[in-house]
């Protein structure tokens, strides 16, 4: 696996694999790497000829500067882990490679970036797009791929991909939430939490997916006020907020329809927020 820190050696070695007709994957993550960021790889290699992922912990999407500090950083950890994949390439830039100057784009998401996670993280979609549009005009990949655990990015992802990066003609994949075995989604930010809050976090998926089999039962209101009730009974965790939503314009839905309603939801355990969604 190639190891590369800056823009100038990745471009080296890109032009070398697209001038040989291979087709590009891009694994963008900010690192702490679990087995949902190698499924993506996974993925991609299926696919693609090239994998390449890139470990970069962008400051422009942490509205909170302690969040910023305590986020989990496991380079060593985190290239074994890719060459045991197979990764092809992989991209760690420093902060100064990434924002030689300030970034001041801003970002219009047609009112997507506003509700759920965009009301409680002021500017963290602006900062992943951001990011994200730097990586995939450096990495120049055929397809890019992302967890659909983070449900609203991969659509503010999509979004950016259409109207802003349509001349990079990159495909968007979004691939499925992976899961410990009691059912908590994977993320970075599990390994933060004490035994307590982690014992305590599984319940989040226990109950969407209790509601997401009677939802005829209630209105979308009720649902909601029952599934945020069930969650903050349990004193390690509190719900910051929990949507039912359209998945395509992602506003809270009078009716639920299958195949086109999404429940995502946010909940802190102590210090660490989790995030999570369940499919109708
Ligand atoms: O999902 C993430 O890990 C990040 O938001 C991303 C897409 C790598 C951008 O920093």
């Amino acid at each position: 696996m190639i190891v590369v820190r800056n823009k100038l050696d990745l471009n080296f070695h890109i032009a070398k694999f697209k001038k040989n007709n291979k087709q590009i994957g891009f694994v963008p993550t900010m690192g702490a790497l679990h087995d949902g960021h190698i499924s993506l790889i996974k993925c991609s290699k299926q696919k693609d000829d090239i994998v390449v992922c890139s470990i970069f912990v962008n400051p422009t999407q942490f509205n909170n500067n302690e969040d910023l500090i305590k986020y989990p950083r496991e380079e060593k950890e985190d290239i074994e882990k890719l060459k045991k994949a197979e990764c092809n390439i992989v991209f760690i830039p420093s902060v100064s490679e990434m924002y030689p100057e300030e970034d001041k784009r801003v970002f219009d998401f047609d009112g997507i970036d506003k509700v759920m996670e965009g009301k409680f993280r002021n500017g963290h979609f602006n900062g992943v797009a951001q990011i994200v549009s730097k990586l995939f005009s450096f990495v120049k990949p055929d397809t890019a791929y992302f967890g659909r655990k983070d449900f609203q990015q991969v659509a503010i992802l999509k979004h950016l991909n259409e109207n802003y990066l349509k001349h990079l003609n990159i495909e968007i994949i979004a691939c499925d939430i992976l899961r410990e075995d009691d059912g908590l989604a994977m993320s970075s930010r599990n390994k933060l939490l004490t035994p307590e809050h982690r014992k305590a976090a599984p319940l989040i998926q226990k109950v969407l997916k209790k509601y997401k089999t009677r939802y005829e039962d209630f209105t979308v209101k009720e649902l909601m006020k029952l599934i945020e009730g069930e969650i903050n009974k349990n004193k390690f965790l509190n719900v910051e907020y929990i949507d039912i939503v359209n998945n395509n314009n992602l506003k809270t839905v009078s009716e639920i329809v299958e195949g086109e309603t999404t429940t995502c939801i946010a909940v802190f355990a102590g210090n660490v927020r989790l995030i999570d969604n369940i499919s109708f």
